[in-house]
């Protein structure tokens, strides 16, 4: 999604700008630009394409001035081109948008008819025409003697708060004026906007990422909030104007996590850093002396909770919605207690029902996605409890939810989730634990035993990373196939979802994750020598069954995939491929059968030459609907 960063201080403002765009690039991304103040005027320059692209028209370019604002655009209305590419630029206002301004259409109709000429096809540039018409209108006003509201001297933030009521959707917008050029002004409803304090700067961005190059200081900005930075000071209000108190958050982000560490892409050195990121994770809820789970740090009483719960529901989008699918297994077996998951966007509108007693569980690593988000504010409204499992802590989610477990995967900054999509799996693990121990339906044998599974996970999938070879020399044969189909059941079923994701993700090829068993009622039609079919068949009570659906698939032509446990010889035999994952049992294999469907993605992705890191039209938190 779209990036912004805005610095007011002594430094070249170029240089910082970029510096912050360059960290929020793994947000993804398809046009950027600046604004920087020379000479007492806006130097808008702006790009097509990668960031790489911006800097080049950049160099050699000096700027006197100490404002400026960029932003890398995620293309929602108009296409990705410099044209389209923010800033927006009117009569000495520039401006940069995250979001989507809903009551567009009318609002370009009323500033056409007034006069006004559109430069882009974007809903942003409205928003700086409605800015840049109440300054003026404001000067008017002030030479009549009918001046701002009380306590509002700057008049870019009195038009700021004239415009507010026009705007419905979702936005993040940081403003500055040519006449006003010690003054950033910002407001939010929906996408996320910090605002960093630096010793002599001020900063705003969309990601603290942008930020901690320069400081640790932050204030989080939530919807409804406008803040107005003059000099080294800031205050935040709401839309009537009137001040509110904010806390001053010190975050604990360090910069140097934009390394690839000697991996030739984030992506692949965040499928090999699972292993530590499901140690990490788990690490403050287990005792090991007891091997037993006790969730710490939630923040709320866990046990009380858990235990008078009649009915939880799993809410997420994109690879933490197929998480969420193995943790409704999960804690529906173990804990005997009834689960829904649900996508998020559909969610939000099909009217559900939370009886009394609900847990709401929010899925998601950003702790951003825009309809997530959505979700847990209407839970929150129908009276459910939400524990938000999330990897950035006070992110948008993580601050309305009530309870809280951290994935503590660390930055991951390849597009498509690796090792958060892992680090999830074992927070469920251990709280399909703690729940089904609330409920006294788990002896404590069994827990100790589910415990010491989760324990050995990291050091079995360690031995799983080693089939990243075999998927290098095997990407040159498995691009050639016309499409992929993934089946899985049980538990196994959403990683075969999770398979079919990523390689659309990252190939753009036809994929399906299906559920084994349902095959012969569609997919099958779809078989033939061109198509491969990955199929995860464990030595489990369903062996027989998955591979009488693969004989079915293989005498129509299919090309097998197996990832199966132990040795089998009879999977080997129908097989073109066939790997042995270690003989784990249902709890802990989804997160050693993820490993090689990531690296399949991965490398045949390689193989054809994408970017991995950011595959086209794709980002990394998606803040609008
Ligand atoms: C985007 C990303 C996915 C991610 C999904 C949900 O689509 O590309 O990798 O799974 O958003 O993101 P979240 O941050 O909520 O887990």
């Amino acid at each position: 999604m779209c990036g912004i960063v805005g610095y007011l201080g002594p430094k070249n403002p170029k240089d910082v700008i970029l510096t912050g765009l360059k960290s929020l690039e793994y947000r993804g991304y398809d046009s950027a630009g600046v604004s920087i103040l020379h000479e007492g005027k806006f130097k808008r320059v702006r790009a097509e394409g990668k960031l790489g692209n911006l800097s080049a028209k950049l160099d050699g370019e000096a700027f006197s001035g100490h404002l400026g604002i960029g932003h890398t655009r995620w293309a929602t209305h108009g296409k990705p081109s410099e044209r389209n590419a923010h800033p927006h630029c009117v009569g000495g206002i520039s401006l940069v948008h995250n979001g989507i301004i809903e009551n567009y259409m009318e609002l370009r109709e009323e500033l056409v008819r007034d006069g006004a000429v559109l430069e882009s096809e974007t809903d942003s540039e409205l928003v700086a025409h409605l800015i840049e018409r109440e300054v003026r209108a404001g000067g008017d006003r002030a030479a009549a003697g009918n001046g701002a509201a009380a306590g509002v001297s700057s008049a870019l933030l009195a038009a700021v708060l004239r415009i507010l009521p026009r705007l419905h959707g979702a936005y993040a917008i940081l403003v500055v004026s040519e006449r006003e050029p010690d003054t950033m002004v910002a407001f939010k409803n929906g996408p996320p906007l910090i605002l960093g304090v630096g010793p002599d700067a001020m900063y705003v961005g969309s990601d603290v990422m942008a930020l901690v190059p320069y400081t640790k200081k932050v204030v989080y900005l939530d919807d409804g909030e406008v803040v107005e930075v003059k000099g080294r000071s800031y205050r935040v209000l709401d839309h009537s104007g009137a001040t509110i108190q904010k806390k001053l958050v010190e975050v604990n982000w360090t910069a140097d996590v934009a390394s690839k560490g000697g991996f030739p892409h984030f992506m692949v050195k965040e499928i090999f850093e699972q292993p530590r990121a499901v140690a990490q994770a788990i690490q403050p809820h287990v005792n090991l002396q007891k091997s037993s789970v006790e969730l710490s740090g939630v923040g709320f009483d866990v046990d009380q909770v858990l235990a008078g719960i009649e009915r939880v529901f799993i809410v997420a989008c994109g690879s933490s919605y197929y998480t969420g699918l193995v943790g409704e297994y999960m804690i529906e077996r173990l804990a005997k207690v009834p689960v829904e998951c649900d996508i998020a966007s559909e969610f939000r509108y099909r009217h559900p029902v939370l009886p009394k007693n609900s847990l709401f569980i929010s899925i998601s690593q950003s702790g951003e996605t825009a309809d997530t988000l959505a979700a847990v504010r209407m839970a929150k409204q129908a009276g459910a409890k939400i524990l938000s499992i999330c990897n950035v802590k006070n992110s948008s989610i993580d601050r309305e939810a009530d309870g809280h477990l951290y994935m503590n995967a660390g930055t991951e900054i390849g597009v498509a989730s690796t090792k958060a999509f892992s680090a999830t799996l074992a927070l469920l693990n251990l709280l399909s634990l703690a729940v089904a121990k609330a409920k006294g339906v788990l002896s404590a044998e069994d827990e100790a035993k589910y415990v010491r599974e989760v324990l050995a996970a990291p050091a079995q999938i360690e031995t799983v990373l080693n089939l990243d070879k075999f998927f290098k020399q095997a990407a040159d044969k498995l691009k050639s196939y016309k499409g992929f189909l993934y089946l899985g059941r049980g538990v196994h079923y959403p990683i075969a979802m999770e398979g079919a994701l990523k390689l659309k993700e990252l190939a753009y090829m036809h994929a399906e994750g299906y559920a084994a068993g349902e095959m012969k009622h569609g997919p099958l039609a779809l078989i033939d020598d061109k198509m491969a079919v990955v199929t995860l068949v464990p030595h489990d009570d369903l062996y027989e069954k998955t591979l009488s659906n693969l004989e079915e698939a293989k005498a129509r032509g299919g090309q097998i995939i197996s990832i199966g446990t132990g040795e089998s010889e009879r999977l080997e035999k129908i097989s073109q491929y066939y790997l042995a994952l270690p003989e784990v049992g249902w709890f802990t294999l989804p997160l050693l059968e993820v490993v090689p469907v990531q690296l399949l993605a991965y490398h045949v992705a390689c193989s054809l030459g994408h970017d991995v890191d950011q595959p086209r039209n794709l980002a990394k938190s998606v803040t609008v609907e």
